[in-house]
């Protein structure tokens, strides 16, 4: 198996790039981490990529403050490292429709939400607020519009009486490290294809999205 070379883009913490990371050290793992990028000079995932030995650029939006030029540089930069995939993993930029097109269905996003609930920021505030009984996140190919895209992967947790958007947060984040790599691998494994929006399987016994349930319904 020649394992997929995925490119990843963050803007900080990094701790999903720290999943995908760890994930891609099995060998069976289907994709190999290659590349990272951060608009943020001192993203603290940049620090990870270096302790894990993965090339990483700092593209700034400082030096191409144009979004058609910064995204332009992105671009280059995941050809020149011959990146297949790549995986948004707590990007915080907005991308031009020209290059979220170039990279069609083979780019995906975790956002801390169960979409197509709570797109945007301050989701876990947001849940909350609202009373949810449950809440989550969502693995998903990236489409122009913020937060949509056919879903390959969520998980559930739930919401506990006592919680504050911080332990929130951390519940859905533990949650984040366990589908993004699955959601990945199945990306980068071939296991299925895009029909009218839907991810569909390639093979007739599998089910997708995944979605692991946190709650007995
Ligand atoms: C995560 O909650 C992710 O869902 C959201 O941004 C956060 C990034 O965290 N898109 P990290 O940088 O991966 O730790």
């Amino acid at each position: 198996m020649r394992r997929k070379r995925v490119g990843v883009l963050i803007s900080g913490r990094g701790s999903n790039l720290a999943a995908l990371i760890a994930a891609a050290r099995a060998p069976s793992y289907a994709a190999e981490i290659a590349l990272v990028i951060s608009d943020h000079p001192d993203a603290r995932g940049l620090v990870l990529a270096g302790e894990a030995g993965i090339a990483a650029q700092v593209i700034e939006s400082k030096t191409h403050p144009e979004s058609l030029r910064f995204d332009r540089a992105i671009d280059e930069t995941l050809k020149a490292h011959a990146i297949e995939l790549v995986a948004c993993a707590g990007f915080m930029r907005i991308m031009t429709e020209g290059f979220v097109e170039a990279w069609r269905d083979r780019m995906i996003n975790i956002h801390p939400s169960l979409l197509p609930a709570y797109k945007g920021l301050h989701t876990h505030e947001r849940a909350l607020a609202d009373e949810a009984r449950r809440h989550g996140c969502t693995v998903h190919l990236v489409r122009s519009d913020v937060d949509t895209g056919p879903i390959i992967a969520q998980a559930r947790v739930p919401v506990l009486k006592t919680d504050t958007p911080e332990t929130l947060a951390a519940r859905v984040l533990d949650a984040e490290h366990k589908i993004y790599p699955t959601a990945l691998a199945l990306l980068a494994s071939g296991t299925f294809r895009v029909e009218g929006e839907k991810i569909v399987p390639v093979s007739p016994g599998m089910s997708l999205p995944i979605v692991v349930p946190a709650l007995k319904d």
